[in-house]
């Protein structure tokens, strides 16, 4: 491919397939309902734990749309090696780059860092036990120290390092626009404008298909393992 800036004909371009649009706004809002949930008392947590199971079935369907997804959302396209981080930020960019479409390195590395601290938290909170009435599904199958010990992970460093990286994340978003260089509305509608020579992420009916049997499937696994702590 050639290096987009190259060119001077811009064009809009789809990015980010509506299936990982929809993965991402509505992990955003569940990760803000999580934190609310986990504040309130009583049977709030019910439904912190149905936001969890969300979450859940989201972060496997990213996995595999993260493997047979849209070109762009695909790790490998934002796989970036180390040297190709450093070069990136030392503003060094060579023909073939496409910082500029899909996530560039740095958000790459937030895009791997919150998905990774995010499964760790399900699975916490999958083996959770608040010691008065509400456990994680997955809870019976351990012991009641490590229930203890994965539970505390949840509610401290868990917890914690999801709120230092979604602010980083948001900061990012903030710092680059202030850049001259606008990420939210690619990743609300989908398109950027680029020159007409990078090659856009298919969008039709058949992926779209795809990624509700996906998530279904997803969500049918979601289901079965709350259905383990009855
Ligand atoms: C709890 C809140 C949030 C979480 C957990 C979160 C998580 C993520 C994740 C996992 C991605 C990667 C998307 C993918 O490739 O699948 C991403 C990308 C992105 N997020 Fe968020 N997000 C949150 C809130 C927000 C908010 C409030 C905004 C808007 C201000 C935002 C704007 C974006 C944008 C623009 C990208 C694409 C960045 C790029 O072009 O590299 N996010 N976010
Ligand atoms: C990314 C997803 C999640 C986030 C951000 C999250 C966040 C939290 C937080 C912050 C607390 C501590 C509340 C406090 O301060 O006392 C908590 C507690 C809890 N969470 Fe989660 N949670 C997530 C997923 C889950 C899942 C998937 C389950 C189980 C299905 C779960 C079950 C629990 C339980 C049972 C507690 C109560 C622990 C206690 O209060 O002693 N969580 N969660």
């Amino acid at each position: 491919m050639n290096e987009p800036s190259s060119s001077s004909e811009l064009r809009p371009v789809r990015v980010w397939d509506l299936p990982t649009r929809l993965f991402h706004w509505t992990l955003a809002l569940a990760i803000v309902g999580l934190l609310i949930t986990s504040k309130i008392a009583g049977n709030a947590l019910v439904w912190h734990m149905r936001l969890g199971l969300l979450v859940l079935a989201l972060l496997v369907f990213r996995l595999l749309w993260g493997v047979v997804g849209g070109h762009w959302s695909r790790f490998a396209r934002f796989a970036y090696a180390p040297s190709t981080t450093l070069r990136y930020l030392r503003g060094e960019h060579r023909a073939g780059d496409h910082f500029d479409v899909g996530h560039n390195p740095l958000g790459a590395f937030s895009v791997f860092a919150m998905l990774g601290i995010l499964v760790v938290q399900v699975a916490t909170g999958l083996f959770a036990n608040d010691e008065i009435a509400t456990t994680g599904p997955l809870n019976r199958f351990v012991s009641e120290s490590t229930g203890i010990a994965l539970t505390s992970w949840h509610k401290g460093p868990g917890q914690w390092t999801i709120i230092v990286l979604v602010v980083l994340h948001i900061g990012a978003i903030v710092f680059y626009r202030l850049r001259g260089t606008g990420l939210v509305a690619p990743m609300w509608a989908g398109d950027k404008l680029l020159p007409a020579t990078v090659p856009p992420t298919l969008d039709g009916v058949r992926q779209r298909v795809l990624a509700l049997v996906l998530f279904a499937a997803c969500a049918a696994l979601s289901v079965y393992i709350e259905r383990l702590g009855a």
